[in-house]
């Protein structure tokens, strides 16, 4: 649905959808009634059953950092809803769709935005969307990519091997729950830092060893690592320098102080021995076929804190935005 699409008519079946006109605040979002899309010939038309609001979307939302603009729309937003996952029911095939059938239950993603903020969405077949495994839910499958899609964008980088001791900074939001059971499905030793409400989930998550962030400092350990991924972006390579190994890597979900996530990976391979890199995410397709392996077999299950309705959206912006969530944050569409 693009902002220029004009507003129902009379006899155009409507569905309800979070709408804004700008970027900026939760508080612009209106959930109104609107056209349901129509499939084109290589698309399927979803019901949304669920989706997330994340931090992907929090960026897309107020358009931050400013450089998003030119993947989501310059002056406006390109799509009037927000949301980048969804999983639901397809309801309808385009004509030259082959690998979806009417009520296949599927999910997906797509860092750019969906507009899946909505009871409805349209997209390619052969684009970023699976079939739900089963015994898995709506709630959990809507809940399941994006922070395991940029885990894994961790993780793919560098070369993971069994016995690799990694600290995760950050273990109890979305990327750093997702990363420790990513990290133990490659085999690695994992220390999680988070908070102490958060202690037992995450050490439900695999974490071999957990420090609790409020009582100790994690980069005054006397111990080191093969890989440090600050999964909240909160610590620096400077700090967790004495803890990496010789030829050891810092990686961080954000641009860090400066911005110097951005040209020290360059600076410290010039240099040599312990290094920065910072994780490009791309493929989304794979990481999705990963994670659905993962969820067959059981190795991931993603968290989830809390469930909003659609009429809440703007409270559930908030809440994310806050960074103070445990893992995700689902939104139910209704009926
Ligand atoms: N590079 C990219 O492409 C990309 C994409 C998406 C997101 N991001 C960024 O990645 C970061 C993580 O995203 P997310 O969705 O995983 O975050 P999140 O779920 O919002 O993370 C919140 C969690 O981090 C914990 N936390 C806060 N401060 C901490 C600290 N100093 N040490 C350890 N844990 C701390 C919080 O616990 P408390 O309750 O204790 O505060 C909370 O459980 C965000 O900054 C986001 O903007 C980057």
């Amino acid at each position: 649905m693009t902002l220029d699409k004009p507003v129902p008519k009379a006899g155009k079946k409507t569905m309800k959808a979070a709408i804004r006109t700008q970027y900026g605040p939760p508080e612009l979002l209106r959930v109104k009634e609107v056209e349901i899309p129509v499939p084109k010939d290589d698309e399927v038309l979803v019901r949304v059953h669920a989706a997330t609001v994340n931090r992907t979307d929090c960026g897309i939302l107020w358009a931050r950092p400013w450089i998003i603009r030119f993947f989501t729309g310059l002056r406006k937003p390109r799509l009037a809803s927000t949301g980048t996952d969804f999983a639901g029911v397809v309801e309808v095939v385009g004509k030259k769709v082959t690998n979806f059938a009417v009520g296949n239950r599927v999910w997906g993603f797509a860092d750019n935005g969906l507009g899946s903020h909505a009871q409805y969405i349209t997209i390619q077949a052969e684009g970023n969307i699976l079939t739900i495994p089963d015994g898995i839910t709506f709630e959990q499958a809507a809940a399941s990519p994006e922070g395991a899609h940029y885990a894994y964008n961790f993780i793919n980088k560098i070369r993971v091997k069994s016995g690799d001791d990694v600290l995760v900074n950050g273990a109890s939001g979305a990327i750093g729950s997702a990363c420790v059971q990513l990290l133990r499905h490659f085999g690695a030793n994992v220390t999680a830092v988070c908070n102490t409400p958060n202690l037992d989930l995450v050490r439900s998550l695999g974490a071999d060893r957990v420090i609790d962030y409020l009582r100790e400092d994690f980069t005054k350990e006397n111990r080191q690592y093969d890989f440090v991924m600050d999964a909240v972006g909160k610590s620096t390579f400077g700090k967790c320098k004495p803890i990496l190994r010789p030829g050891g890597i810092y990686q961080s979900s954000e641009l860090g102080p400066g911005g110097q996530n951005i040209y020290l990976p360059l600076i410290t391979k010039l240099r040599g021995g312990k290094r920065v890199i910072f994780p490009i995410p791309s493929d989304v397709k794979a990481s999705l076929e990963l994670i659905r392996k993962l969820l067959e077999t059981g190795e991931f299950r993603p968290v989830i804190d809390r469930t909003y309705p659609l009429e809440e959206i703007a409270e559930a912006y908030r809440y994310v935005d806050s960074g103070k969530k445990t893992g995700n944050v689902v939104l139910v569409m209704g009926d």
